[in-house]
């Protein structure tokens, strides 16, 4: 039987790559749901390509655009929020991949868990900003969260079996990013391309800077932290430049299970989309006689401050993580924009921590406020 799927944020890295691996499986998808947010001109393209029965643009303008030059088309174009949160909820979908970059994915996200879809989850910032209230929502709904993050990907599958009281602690490994080895002075004058320019992943531009920093690494800490119910300690991070092991479990008789292959991240969004099966495919097989070593070291977080200020944001709990998540959004585009420096992320998210008037979040609401005044105490920082 077909398995109806909806994605938001299909016209970025991992949605497209989400849709090559549908297009190798035609037999085993119907896209249902498609969205994007500036870039209409692939958005009808898939459109048209995969006649999903709803699109949405989170842009009104570019919305009523592609309507018109969709005419009589009988896919149904919506605008706004409203739109993806119809596309994630569509009756007839049985999973979401929420695919959209940035904390927008989370109400999308919690109001699909509530209509009891399954969650195919590349949008780890959903996760950083409001992860025990995600997960208890998941787990009152009986819903699964299906990792697509490589690392998180290869800790489930590593764990599939396993009871989790029987692991002792995850590696979670990291490229190091395009500045492994960089000094504080050097990172100070490093500029925009070559930020975007990662050694082993093609990505998107936030998450390619959130690389650089170090950040997107504690992002994922926090991320696995609520995905596999883990405690801190239970969680280290080690430096592979290699980028073949994905990530490791060692389980309490101190067995190590590891989930190794070629860095193409369509392989665990075949795995999340057909989870619990696997579906044989075309992509690079590992060639252990051409490997010619696995390196590792320990992250450098006296330079790489984000990782270590993730780390702490988790560490303090409540509202921390979503003041991280929030400054870090608005920094990276403000980067992106060339209006600050790349030193300018880790100082910025330093002093709005130590600002943080917030201490617990009780529910989504309060996330949405805290959210916000981040947002804003950042802006007017910098402006001024
Ligand atoms: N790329 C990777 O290899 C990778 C690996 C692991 C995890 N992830 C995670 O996956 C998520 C997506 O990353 P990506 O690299 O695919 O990002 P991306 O290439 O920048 O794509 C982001 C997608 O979200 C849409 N979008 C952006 N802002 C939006 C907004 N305000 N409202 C609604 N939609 C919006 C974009 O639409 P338009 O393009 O139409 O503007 C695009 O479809 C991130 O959370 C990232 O950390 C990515």
């Amino acid at each position: 039987m077909m398995k109806k799927i909806s994605i938001l944020g299909s016209t970025g890295s991992i949605g497209r790559q989400t849709l090559d691996v549908v297009r190798a499986n035609r037999e085993a998808f119907c896209i249902m749901g498609l969205s994007g947010n500036h870039n209409i001109d692939l958005l009808e393209a898939q459109i048209k390509e995969f006649q999903p029965k709803i699109a949405a643009v989170m842009d009104h303008e570019k919305a009523l655009e592609l309507s018109k030059r969709l005419g009589k088309c009988s896919t149904e174009v919506l605008a706004g929020m409203e739109g993806l949160i119809a596309i994630a909820t569509m009756e007839e979908i049985e999973l979401l991949m929420t695919a959209v970059v940035g904390m927008v994915g989370l109400l999308p996200t919690i109001k699909a868990i509530q209509s009891k879809k399954n969650i195919a989850l590349a949008n780890k910032e959903t996760l950083v900003t409001a992860g025990e209230i995600v997960m208890e929502e998941a787990r009152r709904n009986q819903v699964k969260i299906i990792p697509v993050d490589s690392e998180h990907s290869a800790i489930f599958q590593c764990l599939k079996g396993y009871n989790l009281k029987e692991v002792n602690r995850i590696i979670l490994t990291a490229s190091g990013g395009p500045f492994r080895g960089f000094q504080r002075n050097q990172l100070e004058k490093v500029t925009l391309e070559e930020t975007l320019k990662h050694p082993k992943w093609n990505m998107g531009k936030k998450i390619s800077v959130d690389s650089a920093t170090l950040m997107n690494k504690g992002l994922e800490v926090i991320e696995a932290k609520w995905l596999f119910d883990l405690e801190q300690h239970q969680i280290e991070v080690v430096v592979h430049p290699q980028s073949i092991i994905h990530s490791m479990v060692e389980f309490i008789d101190s067995s190590i299970l590891a989930q190794l292959g070629c860095p193409d991240m369509r392989v665990p969004i075949q795995f999340a989309l057909t989870y619990p099966n696997r579906v044989e495919n075309q992509l690079q097989r590992l060639n252990f006689s051409e490997l010619r070593e696995l390196t590792f070291e320990k992250p450098d977080m006296e330079n790489f401050t984000c990782l270590k200020l993730a780390i702490e944001a988790m560490n303090q709990g409540g509202s921390y993580p979503t003041v991280l998540n929030a400054a870090n959004e608005v920094l990276v585009d403000r980067f992106l924009q060339r209006k600050i420096g790349f030193m300018d992320i880790p100082n910025e998210i330093e002093s709005v921590l130590e600002n943080n008037p917030f201490k617990k979040v009780e529910d989504i609401n309060e996330i949405i406020v805290i959210d916000q005044w981040t947002r804003d105490f950042v802006n007017n920082r910098i402006s001024s």
